[in-house]
């Protein structure tokens, strides 16, 4: 290998391929507050994970379906935490990241209707919620 490839190529991964943001020439914008996020997003999401655990679900195929697609959401909502200069402190990129993670795991539990998997999964959720909510979320409901 030609001395001048390793730096080429170690440049070329460094810079904007695979680029968090900027994606196939899209450069993301933030539009969303994070309350916003957190309101019209987040909490639905939750709130429909939460409606079929006190009914003791999810019940069917067809809720652990939505169970799955509100832990995507809810992923897919705390990447965009991470995104657009959204990022305040430690606090919040690790409880973002936790969720991240908990909502794969979540979602592995659901596609497999596996409820110990799945509750664990939420659980780890919910522990992210509370990490950046500890530091950012001024209400008296920490949750
Ligand atoms: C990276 C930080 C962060 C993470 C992770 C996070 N939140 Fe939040 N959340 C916030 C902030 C900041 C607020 C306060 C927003 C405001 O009112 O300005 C908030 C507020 C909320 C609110 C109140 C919204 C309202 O209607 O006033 C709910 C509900 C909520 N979060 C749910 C969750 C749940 C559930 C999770 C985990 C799945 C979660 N959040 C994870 C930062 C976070």
């Amino acid at each position: 290998m030609k001395a001048w490839i390793l730096p080429a190529v170690l440049a070329l991964a460094l810079t904007g391929v695979g680029s968090a943001d900027n994606h196939e020439g899209f450069e993301y914008k933030k539009v969303a507050t994070p309350h916003d996020i957190m309101e019209m997003v987040v909490k639905p999401s939750m709130g429909k994970i939460n409606a079929m655990k006190k009914a003791g679900g999810p019940a069917n195929k067809k809720e652990w379906k939505t169970a799955n697609a509100a832990a995507s959401i809810i992923g897919e909502a705390s990447q965009l935490m991470l995104l657009g200069g959204r990022v305040k402190d430690d606090a919040w990129r690790n409880g973002a990241n936790e969720v991240i993670a908990a909502a794969g795991k979540t979602m592995m539990g659901a596609y497999r209707m596996d409820m110990e998997s799945y509750s664990a999964g939420l659980e780890a959720m919910s522990a992210g919620c509370k990490t950046c909510h500890k530091v950012h979320k001024k209400d008296k409901d920490k949750s």
